[in-house]
């Protein structure tokens, strides 16, 4: 069953409390509605990504009730100071390189070095934001290829029964995304999503925007790019029935083949929301056992392809993929 919450005090405090506690509560931005967790859980986070039923992961942006807690988790340069100055709370997400001691899960950044982060605008939300007092993940709260929510009711005919709650803050204001900004580069502010902030608005400040100039560039997902924050070192073989003796398991459910020198399993007992959960951590133990157990590789056993299952399916194709010369770091 889905709750629908009032945005008053008392159901601001009862969202708040089913997200610190895993739970998923959409909510109303000042751009479209959010489906909210907590992105230091992976397991909740895991769950957005089961709700909205998609495919393979993408990297969420993690929604802050101010520039201050948002910089916790970043990087911020002075350009982006300026530009949290200027326009949160409001429809700009800068993608920043994270801070050492983020707490953000590899999950919710979809193991990139880089983390999206934003502030909202609206009273309901920033009061909701500051009492979770944790990064909230938040894609917009429709089924995958569908477009996004801007009222309660639109989420409650995507969602309903898929998550805990959806607090009610009314239509949404702009009802047209944030615009993603690209930091990483601080010579080089690069436009990655148009949207409520305006391209002109950004270039008062920050002058002439980059575009992406390849599908490479746009994509944050391709293994280039996030090679720093947790692509395998070892090579990936995926399928695997057997394994050998000097290869690190990915293993999945209650019968794993063995012989592996070290086995990390996503889920005993065969939940793929479990085995998304425990996705990144998997392939970066495994990878750290290489000089332990002088590894040669990796084997990942099957992955039913269902559900969760396709997006986990997806994201090991990709580590196992051959992999680009990573491009010269600026
Ligand atoms: O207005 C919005 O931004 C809404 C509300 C709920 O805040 N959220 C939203 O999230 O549109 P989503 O997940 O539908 O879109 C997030 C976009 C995607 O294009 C994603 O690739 C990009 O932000 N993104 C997130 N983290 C990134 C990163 N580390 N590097 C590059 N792009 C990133
Ligand atoms: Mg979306």
């Amino acid at each position: 069953m889905t709750e629908r919450l009032a945005a008053i005090p008392s159901g601001i405090a009862t969202a708040a409390r089913i997200l610190q506690d895993g739970g998923l509560v959409a909510f109303g931005t000042e751009t479209v509605y959010g489906l909210g967790g907590d992105a230091t859980q992976p397991a909740a986070v895991a769950r957005i990504f089961e709700a909205k039923n998609r495919p393979r992961f993408n990297p969420l942006i993690s929604h802050f009730p101010n520039a201050e807690a948002a910089f916790t988790q970043v990087q911020a340069s002075p350009l982006a100071q300026k530009l949290a100055e200027k326009f949160w709370p409001g429809p700009l997400t800068l993608v920043l390189p994270r801070a050492p001691g983020s707490t953000v899960s590899d999950l919710a950044a979809d193991g990139l070095s880089s983390l999206a982060v934003r502030v909202p605008r609206g009273e309901a939300v920033l009061a909701l934001l500051e009492e979770v007092g944790r990064p909230v993940a938040a894609p917009s709260a429709n089924r995958s290829g569908r477009i996004s929510p801007s009222d309660a009711s639109h989420v409650l005919e995507e969602l309903s029964g898929r998550i805990d709650a959806v607090l009610d803050t009314g239509p949404c204001a702009v009802g047209l995304e944030s615009t993603v900004l690209d930091l990483t580069n601080p010579d080089r502010p690069c436009l990655l999503r148009p949207g409520g902030v305006s391209v002109e608005e950004l270039e008062a400040v920050c002058g002439p925007l980059a575009r992406p100039e390849t599908e490479a560039d746009a994509a944050p997902l391709s293994p280039g790019r996030m090679l720093s924050h947790y692509a395998p070192s070892l090579p990936v073989r995926l399928n695997a029935t057997s394994v050998g003796p000097q290869e690190g398991l990915l293993a999945f459910g209650p019968t794993p083949p063995t012989g592996a020198a070290v086995t990390w399993n996503l889920s005993p007992t065969g939940n793929l929301e479990e085995a998304a959960s425990r996705l990144f951590s998997g392939l970066r133990f495994l990878d750290s056992q290489q000089p332990t157990f002088d590894l040669t590789g990796l084997a990942v056993q099957p992955i039913p392809e269902q559900g969760l299952g396709l997006a986990i399916q997806d994201r090991l194709r990709r580590a196992a993929a051959p992999r680009p010369a990573e491009p010269d770091a600026p």
